[in-house]
């Protein structure tokens, strides 16, 4: 049994303060939740916000990590930075940090490798763009991208992959459900090569890109669909709330 994910992607918004006035109105519409609920945000809410879930059911993630313990890498964020505040998850590799901030897969599989060492369980995310999928490369991309992200990792459990097409955040444009569910099957076919059957059956897999309260029933309720990562929609309580309760 995989119990299902909602883990909401802020992103660069809100500040802290905003940050910790969303939780609020969001702890008692997600108290119930049937599925793990984390919310991924700014670096500068990490403090406020563990403080304002403390003692809910809201799991709190970060958007980066960086491979290093420490040093010489302005901007960056360590492991231990993270830990130290109660961070569980950390998205690593989204498109956006691939697109304009120099990651790749080399740098996604360095970084998971350094999360999954000191404890954090990351959120690995893969996607094809959308001239790749009009050329029928989506699992040619896919394949690569894990094999590389993915390549020597031994202490995988904790990993939770993000199918997420890139062509679709933030667009309002979706595969459809079978597509996306057959995307995922076939992301835990090349985890099955990699990591084995135990690993391939336990790991959940997100759909993520224009999740929205009106498509989530449908896309959740595919098979191989383990729950979403939600942008835009996880920054107003209700939304990201709608979209908890169609996860079953
Ligand atoms: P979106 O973003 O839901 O706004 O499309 C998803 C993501 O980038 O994780």
């Amino acid at each position: 049994m995989r119990i299902p994910v909602i883990a909401g992607n802020w992103k660069m918004n809100k500040t802290a303060k905003e940050a910790v006035k969303l939780i609020e109105e969001m702890k008692p519409l997600v108290a119930n939740a049937e599925c793990e609920v984390i919310v991924c945000v700014p670096a500068t809410a990490i403090y406020h916000v563990s403080q304002a879930v403390k003692g809910t059911n809201i799991r709190l993630g970060a958007q980066n990590v960086n491979a290093e313990e420490k040093g010489a890498f302005t901007g960056e964020i360590s492991a231990d930075m993270l830990l130290e505040f109660g961070v569980e998850y950390v998205i690593i590799g989204h498109s956006e940090r691939r697109c304009y901030y120099g990651e790749t897969n080399r740098t996604v599989n360095l970084r998971t490798q350094t999360a999954l060492n000191r404890g954090l369980k990351p959120i690995v995310c893969v996607g094809e763009t959308l001239s790749q999928r009009h050329a029928g490369k989506t699992e040619d991309v896919l394949e690569q991208q894990l094999f590389e992200s993915l390549y020597g990792i031994k202490n995988f459990e904790n990993t939770i992959v993000a199918y997420e097409p890139i062509w679709a955040i933030g667009t309002g444009q979706t595969p459809t459900a079978e597509e996306a569910n057959k995307n995922i099957s076939f992301i835990r076919k090349v985890i099955r090569k990699l990591h084995g059957d135990k690993l391939a059956d336990e790991v959940r897999i997100l759909y993520g890109g224009s999740v929205l309260p009106s498509n989530a029933k449908e896309i959740f309720a595919m098979s191989e669909i383990d729950g979403g990562l939600i942008g835009g929609a996880s920054l107003k309580a209700e939304s990201f709330a709608e979209i908890v309760k169609s996860i079953k």
